[in-house]
């Protein structure tokens, strides 16, 4: 039986000293800030996971049925030998695009912050795949990609809207730099929410049976494990909101008395007066023109573009110019 690798470019240190930074420079600044790679321990992995499957929350689904329908013609277009998947997670909906590969595909390599939804996900691949080679990469996709494995003609998969949850800043450098490590002719197959009504789009962050507020809270138990904060949770409110200006959905978390917090691997002690938010996320919605014309200025060639019946989510397959 074979078995995963595994290539470490993130290890637990680097990971806690990276929080340490982010954590004193956004829980000084005003407004307060936190970087959303800090959801994802092993609990914020598995409640994200329960999110996919709330009535309220509809990309998943939706980007689940378009890669149902349209995975042949990817596969065609892209006839990939070597697929990378960006914030793999689970890996659950790229079953779809594995099976679609058959023909072409020789190595997968899921690459993700969290270690725990990483190994999980390779192994289950790996047991499913048989004659795959499956490489799992640890790093932070924010951080330089030139460790991605190259062989064989790539693709890079970019699922789950997850490229909106990116400052608009840092979307344009990600984008360069996937463009940066792909050589011309090789792929980027890329998933995101598109702007639709914010009567869909609020539930879909502030569910009715209150797991997207659990999974927002969980990153305040993150700051308390790790930096050895006092971050009392039950004093914060989880709260989602539409910026019709930005185009996107902004997470926080609010503060419901006058409250103080010690982070004690900081040696920081930090107040919230009451009523006051920290910034936890943003889920940033596009419109076809406007993520075809972000791709094209990344140095992408937009070939073709899947949405669903009611325009809220996109599939896009771009190549490397
Ligand atoms: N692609 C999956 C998971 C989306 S959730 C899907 O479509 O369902 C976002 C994933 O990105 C999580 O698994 C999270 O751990 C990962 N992630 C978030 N920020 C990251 C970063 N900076 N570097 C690497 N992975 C990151
Ligand atoms: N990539 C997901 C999205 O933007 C991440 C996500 C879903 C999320 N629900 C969330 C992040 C709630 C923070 C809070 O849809």
């Amino acid at each position: 039986m074979s078995t995963p690798t595994f290539e470490v470019y993130l290890t637990p240190e680097e990971l806690v000293e990276a929080l340490r930074v982010d954590a004193r420079a956004g829980l000084t600044a005003s407004p307060k800030w936190l970087s959303p790679k800090w959801f994802y321990d092993a609990r914020g992995s598995e409640l994200f996971e329960q999110i996919t499957q709330l009535p309220e929350y509809y990309p998943t689904r939706t980007e689940r049925a378009l890669l149902a329908e349209c995975a042949p013609a990817i596969a065609e277009l892209t006839s990939p030998e070597m697929l990378i998947e960006l914030g793999s997670g689970s890996s659950e909906k790229t079953r779809l695009l594995l099976d679609a590969m058959k023909g072409s595909l020789h190595t997968y390599v899921p690459q993700d912050v969290s270690v725990t939804a990483l190994e999980s996900a390779a192994c289950q691949i790996d047991a499913e795949f048989p004659g795959l080679g499956v490489v799992g990469v640890i790093s932070d996709f924010t951080g330089s990609l030139h460790h991605l494995p190259s062989g064989g003609k790539r693709a890079v998969a970019f699922l789950g809207g997850t490229l909106g949850n990116l400052i608009p800043v840092e979307r344009g450098e990600f984008l360069s730099g996937v463009s940066a490590v792909l050589d011309s002719g090789e792929s980027l197959i890329l998933g995101v929410g598109l702007v639709t009504d914010p009567a869909v789009l609020v539930p879909a962050y502030d569910d009715s049976a209150g797991v997207t507020a659990q999974f927002n809270l969980n990153v305040l138990s993150v700051l308390n494990k790790q930096l050895g904060a006092d971050f009392p949770i039950e004093a914060f409110r989880h709260v989602a909101l539409w910026d019709s200006e930005n185009q996107w959905i902004e997470m926080r978390l609010e503060a419901s008395r006058d409250l103080s917090v010690r982070i004690e691997d900081l040696d920081l002690e930090i107040t919230f007066a009451k009523g006051e938010q920290l910034r936890t996320e943003i889920s940033a919605k596009f419109t076809v023109d406007s993520i075809s014309a972000e791709l094209e200025a990344a140095g992408f060639a937009v070939q073709k573009v899947w949405t669903d019946d009611d325009q809220r989510f996109a599939l896009l397959c771009a190549d490397r110019v």
